[in-house]
């Protein structure tokens, strides 16, 4: 693992952003992984400076994202599909038909997922996968559990994860109880992996996923097995990183 640890938010959205920004140049048929949440938000912001100041291209840009809440549709403003959209999506020029979510409320999640494995097959893999990462260490929404299936399926979600998520929603009821993710898996799979994660809310699943110790109680943790992760951290989620 390698890291770039930075003073501020601000610094770790712009170095990851960077990061992005080389890969994108280097191959612009790229095919990214995406995540949600609070983190990737700088990140996303200063791309898309990045597009409208300095030209970066999206247009042959394909993007799987990693997860997204059971029943809700695309267009329910706490769906990962509709986050993506505000967030990204519309402000750059990434063509729709090369943006692929797991559906939410698809009748039939498991062969849901199954097609989700097939699409990422069929482009040949994701290039560069971006996560985040929860307070007890879930990626994507793959929760700490004794076993983790490997490839994209329906998951019931952590207590703790339902509670960190419920400042989203009008009422901790209206935190949708199971999501559709991508499998550790899917994620390993990529060919290179970045994680971003700030502030001291996110030192402890920093230090699991760093310490020497692979454990899928710490699904964060199973990214030691990866030959090529670069952590951005800012320094309160870095203060209990083990190098
Ligand atoms: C969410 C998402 C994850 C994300 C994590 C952290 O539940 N499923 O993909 O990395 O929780 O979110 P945040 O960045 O808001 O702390």
């Amino acid at each position: 693992m390698r890291f770039v640890i930075t003073n501020t938010y601000d610094e770790m959205s712009k170095e990851a952003a960077r990061f992005v920004a080389e890969a994108v140049k280097a191959k612009p048929d790229i095919v990214l992984g995406l995540p949600t949440g609070s983190t990737p938000i700088g990140m996303y912001k200063e791309l898309i400076r990045l597009h409208k100041e300095e030209g970066l291209d999206f247009s042959q840009v394909t993007t799987f994202n990693l997860d997204e809440y059971r029943g809700l549709s695309s267009d329910h403003d706490q769906s990962y599909r509709y986050f993506m959209e505000d967030t990204f999506f519309k402000h750059v020029n990434i063509k729709p038909e090369n943006i692929n979510f797991l559906v939410g409320t698809a009748k039939d999640p498991e062969a849901e997922c199954q097609r989700y494995e097939e699409a990422i097959e069929k482009v040949g893999g994701i290039d560069l996968m971006i996560l985040g990462i929860g307070v007890n260490a879930h990626i994507g929404f793959n929760e700490p559990a004794k076993e983790l299936p490997a490839n994209s399926y329906v998951v019931q979600l952590a207590e703790e994860t339902i509670e960190a998520n419920s400042r989203f929603f009008e009422r901790k009821e209206d935190v949708p109880k199971e999501a559709l993710t991508m499998g550790v898996g899917s994620i390993l799979r990529s060919r290179r992996i970045i994680l971003l994660a700030n502030g001291s809310s996110k030192k402890d699943a920093i230090y699991g996923t760093t310490n020497g110790i692979v454990t899928t109680e710490v699904p964060g943790s199973l990214l030691q097995l990866h030959q090529d992760v670069v952590l951005f951290l800012d320094k309160e989620a870095a203060v209990k990183v083990s190098k």
